[in-house]
């Protein structure tokens, strides 16, 4: 039978609440599919670094490393300054294990309300490649004359043409498998570049050239188009229908997803991966620790079942992922709302229903 380890990092605030629901679900999907989850729980969060100062170790990265995959809940604590559990958990994480695709997902699934007029699920379909390694993230900048009033601050982007090629080699893998063609939902897969190549000259003109010379040798069968991050933005809002998977930098694929998850009904149901294609990669619901509904049993889990789902397409439980999703639907359409507090019922009870759904697949 195949068994994955799998380390759970609930973290803060309503992570662990999302996190046992998400487990919940996948337990059940073991057990239905005929494989084992060997579960192992990381403290890593807030609590934790108030207690000890730690954030996430070079020891903890080293253990991290040994698993099949990650779950990650929320991490970012009301009490602990904005960045440092941040920049020395989540970053930590993705940059120590290489996690250099972030693959954020923008369905609509039937049944969800979105604020966007007159679109619907054959609509808003499409997919993210957000490059997670390189760019305004990696920390290269620094002050000058700080605080002086003559004070220079600096952060730059920065992207080898390396970063760029493994980046555009996944996302035009992932176009040629899931794009709209391969998935029956239209005549062509297309891989979009977001940029901003009239005004970041340089780190723009590398990604478009290389992404038209791997395309051209490589992929000849797969649509290109290009836009502005800008015009990103409007055509996500007006024409969502146009895209079929983006591929764009770390800093303006941050930026579009959470305008994506909010298109495709909000944060209580989108998640994403943090993939590393030959090593530990980590998956987590894309909202944040929503530090005032801690507790309170009305954070909305789906996010986080839709990650588990995501961690198991990616090990490779294909057909368990599958099924999944359809509870997911399944439960959305028992749910009065997507929102925290108005879903209807609570978070254990929307847990256990998607888990019961799974079981009765
Ligand atoms: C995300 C988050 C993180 C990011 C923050 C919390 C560092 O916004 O996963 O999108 O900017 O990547
Ligand atoms: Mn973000």
């Amino acid at each position: 039978m195949a068994t994955y380890n799998i380390a759970v990092m609930p973290g803060d605030g309503t992570g662990p609440e999302v996190t046992v629901e998400a487990v919940k679900v996948l337990k059940a999907a073991a057990d239905k599919f005929g494989f084992k989850v060997n579960l192992t729980d990381f403290d890593f969060g807030g609590e934790r670094y108030k207690r000890t100062g730690e954030t996430l170790p070079d020891s903890g990265v080293e253990e991290l490393r040994e698993f099949d995959a990650i779950l990650l809940g929320a991490i970012g604590h009301p009490d602990v300054a904005p960045g440092i559990l941040e920049k020395g958990i989540l970053l930590k994480a993705r940059f120590a294990l290489d996690q250099y695709i972030n693959l954020r997902p923008v369905k609509l699934y039937p049944g969800v309300e979105t604020p966007i007029k007159d679109k619907g699920p054959d609509e808003i379909d499409f997919t993210v490649v957000r490059e997670n390694s390189g760019d305004l993230y990696t920390g290269t900048g620094g002050f000058t004359m700080k605080g002086t009033p003559h004070e220079v601050a600096v952060q730059s982007a920065v992207y080898s043409r390396f970063q760029v090629d493994r980046c555009l080699k996944y996302a035009f893998e992932y176009a040629k498998k899931h794009g709209k063609k391969s998935r029956g939902r239209g005549k062509e897969n297309t891989l979009a570049l977001c940029g901003k190549t009239n005004v970041l000259t340089y780190v723009y003109d590398l990604w478009e050239r290389a992404f038209h010379e791997m395309g051209k040798a490589e992929y000849p069968d797969i649509r290109r188009d290009y836009y502005h991050v800008d015009a990103t933005c409007m055509w996500m809002v007006k024409n969502p229908e146009w895209f079929d998977v983006i591929v764009t930098g770390n800093m303006f694929g941050d930026i579009i997803t959470d305008l994506g998850a909010m298109v495709q009904g909000g944060m209580g149901i989108a998640a994403g991966g943090n993939i590393n294609p030959g090593g530990v990669s980590m998956f987590e619901p894309i909202g944040g620790s929503a530090p005032k509904y801690t507790g309170m049993n009305v954070i909305n889990p789906i996010a986080c079942i839709g990650a588990a789902q995501m961690m198991l397409e990616h090990l490779g439980e294909t057909e368990a992922a599958g099924w999944i999703e359809k509870a997911i639907v399944k439960g959305i359409s028992k749910m009065e709302s997507l929102a925290a507090g108005k879903m209807g019922m609570g978070t254990k009870e929307v847990g256990s229903m998607v888990a019961k759904f799974v079981k009765e697949a």
